[in-house]
């Protein structure tokens, strides 16, 4: 697994401003937007291009376009949702399906609760958002069920990633080739109920609010 961590002043700040506490869900929600366009243009480094060419009003011009089949851009409920729009402002033509995924507070087990994917990824590249890489479980579950469906590069785009599950992932997906980590930056270690220190805290809460 390639792991990249943005090395960039202003994602340093916008990193620092959504890890605030007296930041509202509304400034969180345009952080989390921005922050995500800036990680997208490096998640999507290797995405595929094909040649094509265009006539400018001088002559011919040639240059690429997106391949298909088309990529395909899979948030991870519900934190994931607030990552969407930040990643198809730089991919407009991906498609987008959803995975519906929660952690069990007592057990910490990995329910998958909705899916709307496409039965066949075969040849297809996926970008995966979720916000917080904390244990891993969610991410290792939804690369394991994507590559089931045929997807053969994954990439996963997070804003903040723990040790203990960046080694997680890592392990959870060793026989898996084409898996790639782009992250805003790596904090310190998970706590005892397994929030990432020092974090942001609960990202869908401050996302959308609290919902019991
Ligand atoms: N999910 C969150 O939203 N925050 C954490 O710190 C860990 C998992």
């Amino acid at each position: 697994m390639r792991v990249t961590i943005l090395d960039h002043p202003l994602v340093s700040h916008k990193v620092t401003v959504l890890r605030d506490e007296r930041t509202s869900s509304p400034q969180f929600r345009a952080l989390v937007d921005e922050l995500v366009t800036l990680l997208a243009y490096e998640a999507t480094r290797s995405i595929r291009v094909e040649p094509v060419t265009v006539r400018t009003p001088v002559a011919e011009a040639r240059g690429v376009g997106i391949s298909r089949p088309r990529p395909l851009v899979v948030p991870v409920l519900r934190a994931g949702l607030g990552m969407l729009e930040g990643m198809t402002r730089l991919i407009p033509t991906a498609e987008v399906g959803f995975l519906g995924m929660a952690r069990n507070e007592q057990t910490l087990d990995i329910v998958t609760y909705a899916e709307r994917l496409p039965d066949d990824l075969t040849g297809r590249q996926v970008y995966v958002l979720d916000p917080m890489l904390a244990t891993g479980g969610t991410l290792i579950e939804a690369i394991r069920f994507l590559r089931q469906r045929g997807a053969d590069h994954i990439t996963c785009v997070c804003i903040l990633a723990a040790p203990e599950g960046i080694d997680a992932l890592e392990e959870g997906v060793a026989d898996l080739p084409d898996v790639d980590l782009v992250l805003a930056a790596r904090d310190e270690r998970l706590n005892e109920k397994a929030y990432i220190v020092p974090g942001l805290g609960d990202a869908g809460d401050r996302l959308y609010g609290v919902v019991d």
